[in-house]
């Protein structure tokens, strides 16, 4: 499988190319990022426009500005596109939606199979302890661009789905009064090398229920998003995400 790399540059983007290595037959073909380079003949061209190799997926772990060109590359080349990068706004998400119409992507703001499992044991657990307050504690490196994390939105919109009437509270900074019973507190934490933490706490009447996924590694959305790859490289069009990946392994 040969993949295009955005971000190239970047700490996903090294990942990548490091992960493709140990799976044998993924072939990062080029990369795209802010400046053009030739890693020991791995060539980053620094536009889209420049590329002359083909590939069976591009995947991307930059940031929501490199969408437009990265939607108009492979909506001409019909190429599948695999979206790891977060903090896409709704008008991002409305032109990914229209453009998987036309051909395949993979979104998800968070590539491992761990956190999409807590997102579904989480729904399980918001349907049954019904009247808990639910917080969500994320914790992340001090070089993250975006707060709160894709993946904290990702678990909030899950218990939305469960119960739509719950609104978001962001830092709880300078709110007077007690809490109300249809908020979800959402944390985010900023510092060192942290990979990546998620924690969800249900807290009711004498008791608290808290799962908490951690990434040991970035190897594990590299590897995820190669997993995500795979599974889109021979779909013509669609919009998918770690659910159907994770059903088609159930
Ligand atoms: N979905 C997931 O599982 C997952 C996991 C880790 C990181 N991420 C997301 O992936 C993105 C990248 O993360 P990172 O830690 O590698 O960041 P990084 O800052 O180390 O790397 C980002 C790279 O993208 C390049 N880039 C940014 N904007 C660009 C543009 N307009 N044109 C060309 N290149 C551009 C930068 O120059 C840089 O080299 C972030 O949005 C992060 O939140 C997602």
């Amino acid at each position: 499988m040969k993949i295009i790399i955005c971000g190239a540059l970047g700490k996903m983007g090294a990942k990548l190319r490091e992960n493709a290595k140990t799976q044998g037959d993924v072939i990062p073909v080029c990369g795209v990022d802010k400046t053009a380079t030739d890693l020991n003949g791995f060539k980053v061209y620094d536009d889209f426009g420049k590329i002359t190799e083909k590939a069976d997926a591009v995947i991307d772990f930059s940031s929501k500005s490199t969408l437009n060109a990265l939607l108009s590359y492979c909506l001409k080349t019909g190429t599948p596109a695999v979206l790891c990068s977060t903090g896409y706004d709704k008008e991002d998400i409305a032109a990914i939606n229209k453009a998987s119409e036309k051909i395949a992507i993979f979104r998800s703001a968070n590539m491992s199979l761990g956190v999409n499992v807590l997102i579904e044991t989480v729904k399980f657990a918001a349907k049954r302890l019904y009247g808990f307050d639910i917080e969500i504690i994320e914790k992340h490196h001090n070089k993250k661009a975006d707060a709160p994390s894709g993946t904290a939105v990702m678990i909030k919109d899950g218990i939305k789905e469960v119960f739509p009437e719950k609104t978001e509270v962001y830092g709880r900074c300078g709110i007077v009064g007690a809490r109300d019973r249809n908020e979800i507190g959402i944390h985010a934490v900023r510092g060192g090398t942290i990979v990546g933490e998620h924690q969800v706490i249900f807290a009711g009447d004498n008791e608290t229920l808290t799962f908490t996924h951690q990434a040991e590694s970035r190897d594990v959305f590299a590897a995820g998003a190669i997993k995500a790859a795979r599974f889109i490289a021979n779909k013509k069009q669609g919009l998918f995400d770690m659910k159907d990946l994770l059903a088609e392994n159930a």
